[in-house]
């Protein structure tokens, strides 16, 4: 049995959106706030079917059936709980540890919890000092100074780290905590000309960093401008440890995440004190990355609660580099960013104490898209001459190369035409060689093909666009014995999706070579298409079991019958129109009348 630790599960939650894994199978148009679509569930004819976005449901008003997005899967694709996780984590490049925990993955879980309670523990002294100790006085009179309020602090666990070399080793060592596991979780640092260890933070306001399960892993520390602190950088953060890893964590996400997915709407900010000012100012809405650029993994986990989101940005050199760098990523993992720039020296802290909560709402509505942005801020960048021209247009390029969505990348290929003054047509060309040039850089190695082959969801290829085509030939291979029935309907003639005409190749190959269709035949033949091989597996496995028999083949044939005819007529059609003058026509024509 695999193991499916509970945070893994919960990136599955977050990563996971319902909408996009439901309209691999079920075509669906937006209705008011929900989508609605087929039932898949139930023979449906007026839809019944409702996704809710936001609340990352689907409901079947005709049968009843619902839940999340496990269910969905499991009921769709016949899996169990821990088979639609897979599949999900596949599809959203999460990791799964493969095998039931092994002595070492125990251990390492063990560390993980104990590193954690360390760290809370500190949270709670530094919380506590920042609130009763009398040597918290500056810090308490600092926030003050920057108009934090005690609810602020209190639901951001903001702390106060004493002046003192050990006062944190201290209180760990009275509470019989480990000290060299505090030393793992980065609180404190080993000596080195004497024995022991001394506390990293010292005289600075602490910021715990929780994780998106709401674990604390890590602390951001602030200095407060006292004596001898001039020299020290103004901002110190816990070093990477097995409990936290920058470039996956978003300061204020864990906080936040309820009410941007409610707003349908995150701001991505600069710093800790942007997030806590927003916050005490009624927008909720802002994580920070915390002084990196923007790592896909943190776009993933921005995707998981909403896709749409604004980038704050100074007006400044630095501010233009980290959006050009963070753009690509937010396109890459679809979602659909704008950028705000802000006034000249400020930022969303000082902007919000100074001018209030109106009138930053009112320039985020003036946010513009990623796209705009790049195409202007190359425009002023690199100028308008033609080298400037071709320059803007890379790097708005560069950030839509990797959106996967065809029509949103036309659209955006289309506005960088327009507003470039380009055609398409070479835009497209660009984009082209672009890829064919990325794909030279990383070619895929054999060994991550066949491991990927397993995957239903993840691979565009096994995903089946015609549920009827698929029906069938899942029938066909649930029940094989009726083959000979649908030997004389021409499958290979009208099967559009081509996954399933190879399929059906090696099917009545089998059937010719054996005259029957023997399952553990077709798997040993598909040997060496594993593609294949998969989706015959998956159809046989997927397909329900049929109360009835002998109507499910009369449907089906049926509808084989007039697909075959459907096909046929085309082809007539097409000679007819080929050879309009010969005198096969007559013939044609009445061969066309026969198919009526
Ligand atoms: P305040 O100055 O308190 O308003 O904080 P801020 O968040 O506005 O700081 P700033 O805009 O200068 O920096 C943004 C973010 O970059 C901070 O929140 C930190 O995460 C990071 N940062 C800033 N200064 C330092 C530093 O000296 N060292 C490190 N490691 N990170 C820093
Ligand atoms: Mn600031």
């Amino acid at each position: 049995m695999t193991y499916i630790p509970e945070d893994i599960l919960q990136s599955i939650r977050e990563a996971a959106d319902i909408r996009q894994v439901v309209q691999e199978f079920v075509p669906l148009k937006k209705r008011g706030k929900n989508w609605v679509g087929l039932c898949p569930f139930h023979s449906d004819n007026d839809p019944s079917f409702t996704v809710n976005e936001e609340k990352q449901i689907f409901y079947c008003f005709g049968c009843g059936e619902g839940g999340n997005v496990f269910k969905f899967l499991m009921k769709i694709q016949g899996l169990s709980f821990k088979g639609a996780a897979k599949a999900l984590a596949q599809r959203y490049g999460i990791t799964i540890p493969e095998r039931p925990l092994s002595e070492k993955a125990k251990k390492k879980k063990r560390l993980r919890e104990q590193l954690i309670d360390i760290t809370q523990a500190a949270s709670t002294y530094f919380s506590r000092l920042l609130k009763e100790s009398v040597s918290a006085q500056k810090a308490r009179h600092y926030l003050e100074k920057r108009s934090l309020k005690d609810e602020t602090v209190e639901s951001f666990d903001l702390g106060w780290a004493e002046e003192s070399w050990d006062g944190l080793i201290r209180f760990l060592e009275k509470e019989g905590m480990d000290l060299g596991l505090a030393e793992e979780a980065g609180l404190i640092i080993k000596r080195t000309n004497a024995p022991g260890w001394y506390d990293r933070f010292r005289g600075r306001i602490m910021f715990p960093i929780r994780d998106h399960v709401g674990n604390i892993v890590a602390f951001g520390g602030r200095t407060i401008g006292l004596a001898g602190q001039e020299e020290q950088p103004k901002y110190i953060n816990s070093p990477e440890s097995p409990i936290y890893h920058k470039g996956k964590i978003l300061y204020g996400l864990f906080q936040n995440k309820a009410a941007i997915r409610k707003a349908g709407l995150g701001l991505v900010v600069e710093g800790y004190m942007d997030v806590v000012s927003l916050w005490q100012h009624g927008i909720r809405q802002a994580v920070a990355s915390l002084g990196t650029a923007l790592t896909e993994e943190q776009a993933r986990r921005m995707r998981g609660v909403t896709k749409e989101w604004v980038l704050l940005f100074d007006g400044d050199e630095a501010g233009l580099k980290a959006a050009t760098r963070a753009l690509p990523i937010c396109y890459k993992v679809d979602l659909r960013p704008k950028v705000l720039v802000l006034p000249q020296g400020e930022d969303p802290d000082s902007l919000v104490r100074e001018r209030g909560r109106a009138e930053l709402e009112k320039l985020l509505k003036s946010a513009v898209s990623g796209i705009d942005f790049l195409i202007e801020a190359g425009k002023t960048h690199f100028g308008t001459d033609t080298e400037g021209v071709l320059k803007t247009i890379d790097t708005a390029l560069e950030a839509i190369s990797m959106v996967g969505d065809s029509v949103r990348k036309s659209l955006l290929v289309g506005n960088i035409a327009r507003k470039l003054g380009v055609r398409e047509e070479s835009l497209w060309q660009s984009l082209k060689e672009r890829s064919q040039k990325d794909r030279r850089l990383k070619r895929p190695s054999p060994a991550s093909n066949t491991a990927q082959g397993a995957s239903s969801l993840s691979r565009p290829v096994a995903r089946i666009g015609n549920r009827a085509e698929e029906k069938v030939i899942g029938f066909l291979l649930s029940y094989p014995q009726y083959i000979e029935r649908f030997m004389n309907l021409s499958l290979e003639i009208w099967l559009e999706d081509s996954t399933l005409c190879g399929l059906w190749d090696a099917m009545t190959h089998i059937h010719e070579m054996t005259g029957g269709l023997n399952l553990t035949e077709l798997y040993n033949n598909l040997e060496h298409a594993p593609l294949l091989r998969t989706v015959a597996m998956r159809l046989a496995s997927d397909f329900p079991p049929c109360n009835d028999v002998e109507i499910m083949v009369k449907d089906l044939e049926h509808y084989c019958q007039g697909r075959k005819k459907q096909a046929l007529r085309k082809q007539l059609l097409q000679q007819l129109r080929d050879q309009g003058d010969s005198e096969d026509c007559e013939s044609l024509l009445k061969g066309l009348l026969s198919l009526r």
